[in-house]
Parts: structure tokens; C-alpha cells; sequence
């Protein structure tokens, strides 16, 4: 199906979901400075949107052709967000671009974002799912930052030594959200990650000194990540996912380095040492 026109994509407003994280920020700021029609939304935007609260989404999604979806992992939402997505649809939005973990492809259709991914898939004329693997940017903006503040630069996760990560740049992410609003990429799936399996020790010897808080990694068992995350105020459930994103990267499943970037953007993705090259103090 061939792409909307130049003259259309101005007069194109999209609404990115997700608007103050780590990505959804990236699309938003790329998409302005493009001078496109853009809203931010998210439960401390402007634009106010929560996945709990159906209230005002049919007043957000007025006129709305591009949606721009972010599925937060480990929150049961109840399948929010492909309801989210089915409202977009019926208000007249065209074009879905679905962003998901690496590995939803295997998850049950109703998790929550396998079913935003089908759902997606089954209203729209023009939809994109885009599956990113760890970002590089959890060490300096995200959760393992988050994470470390609060032990003294210690990320201490459940995740072997040697488990391999191909860890992508938040950038290469929103390059390829992007290019799926703006483009014709209706109809694929992409898994984004870096050119580069590497360790969480490699990351963090490697960002150290950057503005990444973290300096040391440590391997826990679970049940200590469970007990140490309950005490930080983490809920059983988001636990419980992150263990099983964690499990599954220890069985080799976040370790494989795709061409995704590279068939979105026709470039290769970022490695780590242009972030930390780029992310010093
Ligand atoms: N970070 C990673 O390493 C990673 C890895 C693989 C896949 N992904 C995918 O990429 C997506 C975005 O990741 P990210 O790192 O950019 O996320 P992030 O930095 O954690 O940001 C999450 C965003 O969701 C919003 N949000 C949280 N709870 C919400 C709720 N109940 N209702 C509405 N909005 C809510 C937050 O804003 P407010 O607090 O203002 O609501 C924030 O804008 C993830 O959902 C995941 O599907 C991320």
C-alpha cells in the first residue's frame, strides 16, 4: 500500500502515548521538530492519559490520524491498551505504530501486549509493531538508573554473569517509531536491537564515568530481587514480569542481534560505544 503524500503527512496529527519516557519523548521531540502535529500524552502530560481511566479517551483521540502506542510491561492492565487502540480505530485514526518487548511474538494473545499487538493488526490499514530489546538509556535516564541511585551505584538484578544482552539505543527506537508514522512501513514487525551482544558487567565497565549512576554490577538470586524490590515499593506483579524478562534473557532469549534497525531506518543501529561517547558527565 503506498504511503500517505508529503502535503498529507503536514496536516497529519499524531498522538504519542508514553510521552514523558524514555522513547515516547524521543518520538514526540523528532516529530515537532519536523514541525508535525503532535500531542504528548501520559498521566503527568499536558494531554492527560491513563491506561486505569477510559474517561476521556474519545476527547483525546478527536481527530487523531497516527497513534503512537506504548505497552507498559507488568501492570495488568486488563488488555487497556488494545481497547485504546480500538477506540483510535473507530475515531478515525489510520495508522497504529505499536511499540512492544522483545519476544511478545511468543506471549499469550491476552497479555497485555500481545493483545494491543493483534489489535493493532486487525483494525488498522496501516500498522507497524516494533519489539525493543533492553535500552542503553535504563543505565542513565531508566530503571537500573533508578535502580542504582538507590544502592549507592550498585545494579544488583537476577541475571547471570555471562547472560548476553543486544541492548539498543532509545534513539535507534524512536528513529524507527518515526519512520513508521511518517512511512510506509504498514504491516511489518520489526525487533530492534544493538549490533552487539554484551553483558550488564560490559555495560556498566564501559558507562561508568558517563552520566549513568551505576558502577557496579551484581548478580542476585531471586528471591533477593524480590525482597529488595518490595522493600523500593514495587508491586508483586511488575516483580514477577521483570524476573521473567530477566529468566528469560538468562535462557539466551534477549541475546540475538537482529537486522530490525537496519531494515527500519536502512542504517546500522547505534553501538555502545557512540552512547557512552555521547552520554558523558
Ligand atoms: N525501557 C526498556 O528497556 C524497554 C525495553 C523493551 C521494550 N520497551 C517498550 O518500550 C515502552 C516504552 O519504554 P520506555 O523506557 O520509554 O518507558 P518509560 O521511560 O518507563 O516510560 C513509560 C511511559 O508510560 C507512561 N505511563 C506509565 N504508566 C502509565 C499509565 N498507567 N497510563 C498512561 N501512561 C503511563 C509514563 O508517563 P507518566 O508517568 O506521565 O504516566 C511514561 O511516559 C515500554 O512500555 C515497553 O513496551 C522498553
Amino acid at each position: 500500500m503506498p504511503g500517505p503524500g508529503v502535503g498529507t503527512l503536514y496536516s497529519m496529527s499524531t498522538l504519542v502515548t508514553g510521552a514523558t519516557g524514555i522513547v515516547g519523548s524521543r518520538v514526540l521531540t523528532q516529530l515537532r521538530s519536523r514541525g508535525l502535529s503532535a500531542t504528548g500524552a501520559s498521566r503527568t502530560s499536558t494531554t492527560r492519559l491513563d491506561w486505569t481511566d477510559t474517561s476521556n479517551w474519545d476527547e483525546i483521540l478527536d481527530g487523531v490520524e497516527n497513534v503512537f502506542v506504548v505497552t507498559p510491561p507488568g501492570k495488568a492492565l486488563g488488555n487497556r491498551v488494545a481497547g485504546f487502540l480500538e477506540r483510535a480505530a473507530k475515531a478515525g485514526a489510520a495508522n497504529a505504530v505499536v511499540l512492544t518487548d522483545m519476544g511478545t511474538e511468543h506471549a499469550p494473545a491476552d497479555s497485555d501486549q500481545r493483545a494491543a499487538e493483534l489489535q493493532a493488526k486487525d483494525l488498522f490499514d496501516r500498522w507497524t509493531v516494533l519489539r525493543s530489546n533492553w535500552l542503553f538509556q535504563d543505565f542513565t535516564e531508566g530503571m537500573f538508573a533508578t535502580m542504582a541511585r538507590s544502592r549507592n551505584g550498585r545494579l544488583e538484578l537476577p541475571v547471570k554473569k555471562k547472560t548476553g544482552i543486544s541492548f539498543v539505543d532509545a534513539r535507534d527506537v524512536a528513529d524507527a517509531a518515526v519512520a513508521a508514522l511518517l512511512g510506509d512501513h504498514g504491516g511489518r514487525d520489526y525487533t530492534l536491537t544493538g549490533p552487539q551482544t554484551l553483558t550488564f558487567r560490559e555495560v556498566v565497565k564501559q558507562t561508568r564515568g558517563t552520566e549513568s549512576p551505576v558502577w557496579k554490577f551484581k548478580s542476585l538470586d531471586r528471591g533477593s530481587f524480590h525482597s529488595r524490590a518490595a522493600d523500593r515499593g514495587m508491586s508483586d506483579r511488575y516483580v514477577g514480569s521483570l524476573s521473567e524478562r530477566f529468566a528469560a534473557a538468562d535462557a539466551g532469549r534477549a541475546a540475538e542481534v537482529t537486522e530490525g534497525v537496519y531494515e527500519a531506518l536502512r542504517r546500522e543501529p547505534i553501538p555502545l560505544a557512540r552512547f557512552v561517547r555521547e552520554a558523558v558527565l
